[in-house]
C-alpha cells in the first residue's frame, strides 16, 4: 500500500471521527476502531515522517514542553463583559440601547465557565492559541490548545481567521481528576474554571492532553470582513468552518424573550455536562453593534447576566477532630444538613486551627457555606450579626481524640499531630492507604472492610494482610460476607506480592513520600536494600529530595527494618520492575555541558548516555555546571568554563570515564 496515501486516508478517517465525537457529540466509530486507526497512523508516521500531515491527530497527544510562555499581542483587544444580576438590570441594559435609537434583535448564549481563548488560523491551519491576559497582551498556549479535540487543527476552508471562545472542563472530568488526585495525595482542583486555566497554563503539553479539555467558540471579531452582518450568522459561519458552537444559542426578538431564555437556562443549568455561570446577551446586528461601540472596558452591545451566587447558610453544630494516617489532626465542621447546588452537605473540612481562628468561628454560629468549585463544600465565614449569645468558642484540642496522646506541633507548621505510632486512628488510615489503588492495590478491601477487620483484630499491621487466609472461618461468619468476596480479597492480596517496589514504598506511608517520590526512589535504587542502606547524604544527592524528606526516609528505615524483613519473608517483591537508571560517581546528578566534537561519539549519544546515568545535559555554561566536555574545535563555552573554574574533561578523560562504565 502506498504509505503517503494511507496516511492521508487515516488522517481523514480519524479527524472525521474526532469531529463527530467532540464537536457534534455524535460518535460514528467505536473507541477500539479509533485506537486501531490511530496506532496504524502512528506507526506509519514513525516510518515515513516525511508524510506526516499538519493536521494529523497524532499532534494532539501532547509532548511539546516549553521553557516559558511567550507573549502574544491581540490585534483586536479581548474585552470582557459588563454584568447584570437581575431582571431589572437586564431591562435597563435594553432601555439604554433603545435610548441610543435601536430596537434590536438579541442573541442569547450560555455563559460558559472557563477561560477565554483566541485562536488564529492561517490558510485554514491553526497557528496560534492565546489566553486573554490583560486583554491586550496574552500568552501563547498553542502547544496546549492543540491537545483539545474540539478545536480543529485544520478548518474546512483555507482561510485566514481569528475566532474566540471558551476553553472549559466538563463537570464529570473534574470529578474524575479529583478522585485520582485524592488517591495521589495531591491538592484537589478547586473548580472547573481553575482546573481549565491551570491546565492550559502548563508548560508541558502532556498535562493538558490528559485533562480532557473542551471548547465552545462564540465570537468572530470583525465579521463584516467576511461579509457577515449578523452575529447569529457569524456563529453559523464558524460552525461551518468546523468549530464547536453551543446548540443552545438563540436569536430572540425582544427583551421579554431574553428574560424567558434566562429562566430556561436557570432551569437547565444543573443538568448540563459543563458549568455555566450566566447568560450572555448580544445585539445581533453587527452594524448596530459597531454604532453602539464600547465603554472603556466593555462592549455596549453585550452584557452578561450572572446567576445568583450559590452560597447558603446553615448552623455550625459542632467541630470535631479526625486523625489522618500521618497523625495529622483536622478540625471538621458538623453542619445542620443543607442543600448546596443539588447535594446535601453535612460536613466540611476546616483544615487546621488557624483556619478556624481566622474565620472567627464559634460553635452554634450560622455559617455561610458554598461549594468550592462546586465540588468541595467549604465554610466561608460566620454571620456574626446573627449570634444569640449561646455560641461557644472554638478550642483546639491538646490530646489525640482517639488515643489521648498529647499532640505535638512542629516548628513553623500550623498542623497538630498525634505522635503515637500505635494510635488506632493512624493505624486504620495507614492500612487503608497501604491497600489503596496507587499503593498495593488490594482490590475488594475498601475503607469500611479494613476498619471492620481492624476492629476484629484480623488486620492490625501491614503483615496481617498476608495472613488474612488464617481468618477464613471468622471472616465468612461476618454477616453479608460471601465466599466469593473472601476469595477475591485473598487473590488480590496474593497478586499484590508481585507489585513493583514503588507501590510498596508508597504504601508504607513514609512521611512525605508520595507516589512520585516512591517511583523516583525505586527507579534510583532498584531494590529496597540499596535504599535502606543509603545515608542521608546519598539521599540528598537525588534531585528533588530535600533535607526533610531525606531525614524522613532515613529515619523510617532505621526504625522499620523488622517490618521490611517480615514482608520479605512473606515473599513480597522488593525490586523495581521498570527499567532502572544506572548510577556512576562521575556522572549521576552532575550537570554537563559540551563544546566541540568528540571523535568517537556524537553529541546526541553523549547526551543520552549522561541522561541514562541520571546526569543532566544543558547548552550553556553557568556556575552550576559541574563538568564541561571539551572536544575538537571548542567554542566560547570552553573559555567560560576556564573562567568559572569548572572541571574540564578533554576527549582522553571522557574516554576513561566511558571505559570505566563499560568495565563495571
Ligand atoms: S462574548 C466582546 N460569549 O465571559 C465579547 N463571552 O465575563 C466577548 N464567556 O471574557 C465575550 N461564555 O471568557 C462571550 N457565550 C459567551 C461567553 C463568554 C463565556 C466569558 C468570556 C468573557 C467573559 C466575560
Amino acid at each position: 500500500m502506498n504509505p503517503e496515501l494511507r496516511i492521508k486516508e487515516l488522517v481523514k478517517i480519524l479527524n472525521e471521527a474526532n469531529y463527530n465525537y467532540y464537536v457534534l457529540d455524535n460518535p460514528t466509530i467505536t473507541d477500539q476502531e479509533y485506537d486501531k486507526y490511530l496506532r496504524e497512523l502512528t506507526d506509519l508516521e514513525r516510518k515515513y515522517p516525511e508524510y506526516t500531515l499538519i493536521d494529523s491527530p497524532t499532534k494532539r497527544v501532547g509532548g511539546e514542553v516549553l521553557d516559558k510562555f511567550s507573549k502574544v499581542s491581540h490585534k483586536i483587544p479581548m474585552l470582557s463583559l459588563g454584568n447584570v444580576f437581575n431582571e431589572d438590570e437586564v431591562r435597563d441594559f435594553d432601555s439604554k440601547i433603545k435610548k441610543a435609537g435601536f430596537d434590536p434583535e438579541y442573541v442569547c448564549e450560555f455563559k460558559i465557565d472557563g477561560l477565554s481563548v483566541s485562536l488564529q488560523y492561517e490558510q485554514g491551519i491553526l497557528v496560534r492559541g492565546a489566553t486573554r491576559g490583560d486583554g491586550v497582551i496574552g500568552e501563547d498556549i498553542t502547544h496546549n490548545v492543540k491537545t483539545i479535540k474540539a478545536i480543529p487543527l485544520k478548518l474546512k476552508k483555507n482561510i485566514d481567521i481569528e475566532v474566540r471562545g471558551e476553553i472549559y472542563m466538563d463537570k464529570k472530568t473534574l470529578t474524575k481528576i479529583n478522585k485520582e488526585r485524592e488517591m495521589e495525595g495531591l491538592p484537589l482542583l478547586q473548580n472547573v474554571r481553575n482546573a481549565a486555566a491551570g491546565s492550559v497554563r502548563q508548560l508541558d503539553s502532556k498535562v493538558a492532553a490528559k485533562r480532557n479539555l473542551n471548547n465552545f467558540i462564540y465570537h468572530l471579531p470583525n465579521p463584516l470582513d467576511y461579509g457577515i452582518d449578523q452575529h447569529i450568522k457569524a456563529l453559523e459561519f464558524m460552525q461551518e468552518l468546523g468549530f464547536k458552537i453551543n446548540p443552545n444559542n438563540r436569536l430572540v426578538q425582544n427583551i421579554d424573550e431574553v428574560i424567558a431564555y434566562i429562566n430556561e437556562a436557570t432551569a437547565k443549568r444543573e443538568s448540563l455536562p459543563y458549568e455555566i455561570d450566566g447568560v450572555v446577551i448580544k445585539v445581533n446586528n453587527i452594524n448596530e453593534q459597531n454604532e453602539l461601540g464600547f465603554t472603556a472596558k466593555y462592549p455596549k452591545w453585550a452584557t452578561a447576566y450572572k446567576f445568583p451566587a450559590n452560597d447558603v447558610y446553615t448552623k455550625l453544630k459542632d467541630i470535631i477532630f479526625t486523625v489522618g494516617r500521618t497523625g495529622q489532626i483536622t478540625p471538621n465542621a458538623v453542619l445542620e444538613p443543607v442543600l448546596v447546588m443539588g447535594s446535601t452537605v453535612a460536613r466540611a473540612t476546616l483544615h487546621n486551627e488557624d483556619f478556624v481562628n481566622n474565620l472567627g468561628l464559634m460553635i452554634g454560629d450560622i455559617v455561610e457555606v458554598h461549594k468550592a468549585g462546586d465540588v468541595i463544600p467549604e465554610v466561608k465565614g460566620a454571620i456574626k450579626e446573627r449570634r444569640i449569645g449561646t455560641e461557644k468558642p472554638f478550642v483546639m484540642i491538646s490530646e489525640c481524640p482517639i488515643c489521648h496522646t498529647k499532640l505535638i506541633k512542629k516548628e513553623g507548621q500550623v498542623d497538630y499531630y498525634c505522635p503515637n505510632d500505635k494510635c488506632p486512628a493512624r493505624g486504620i488510615e495507614g492500612l487503608i492507604h497501604f491497600a489503596s489503588r496507587d499503593a498495593m492495590n488490594i482490590d475488594g478491601l475498601g475503607d469500611e472492610i479494613i476498619e471492620d477487620f481492624y476492629n476484629e483484630g484480623f488486620i492490625t499491621s501491614i503483615p496481617d494482610f498476608y495472613h488474612l487466609k488464617e481468618h477464613e472461618e471468622e471472616i465468612l461468619n461476618i454477616e453479608g460476607f460471601g465466599r466469593k468476596s473472601f476469595e477475591n480479597i485473598i487473590n488480590a492480596v496474593e497478586n499484590s506480592k508481585h507489585n513493583s517496589l514503588e507501590k510498596l514504598l508508597f504504601g508504607l506511608g513514609i512521611p512525605g513520600v508520595g507516589s512520585k517520590t516512591a517511583k523516583l526512589l525505586a527507579e534510583y535504587y532498584g531494590n529496597i536494600d540499596n535504599l535502606m542502606n543509603a545515608s542521608i547524604e546519598e539521599l540528598l544527592d537525588i534531585k528533588d529530595i530535600g533535607d526533610i524528606l531525606a531525614l524522613n526516609i532515613f529515619t523510617y528505615f532505621k526504625n522499620n527494618r523488622n517490618l521490611i524483613d517480615t514482608l520479605k519473608m512473606l515473599d513480597i517483591n522488593m525490586k523495581y520492575l521498570g527499567t532502572s537508571k544506572k548510577i556512576s560517581d562521575s556522572i549521576t546528578n552532575k550537570k554537563f555541558v559540551m563544546t566541540g566534537t568528540i571523535s568517537f561519539m556524537t553529541r546526541d549519544e553523549i547526551k543520552a548516555l549522561i541522561e541514562e546515568y541520571n546526569g543532566s545535559f544543558s547548552d550553556s555554561v553557568s556556575k552550576k555546571t559541574d563538568v564541561v566536555i571539551v572536544g575538537e574545535n571548542p567554542g566560547s563555552k570552553y573559555e567560560k568554563a576556564k573562567e568559572l573554574n569548572i572541571t574540564i574533561w578533554n576527549e582522553e578523560m571522557f574516554k576513561k570515564v566511558i571505559d570505566k562504565l563499560n568495565n563495571n
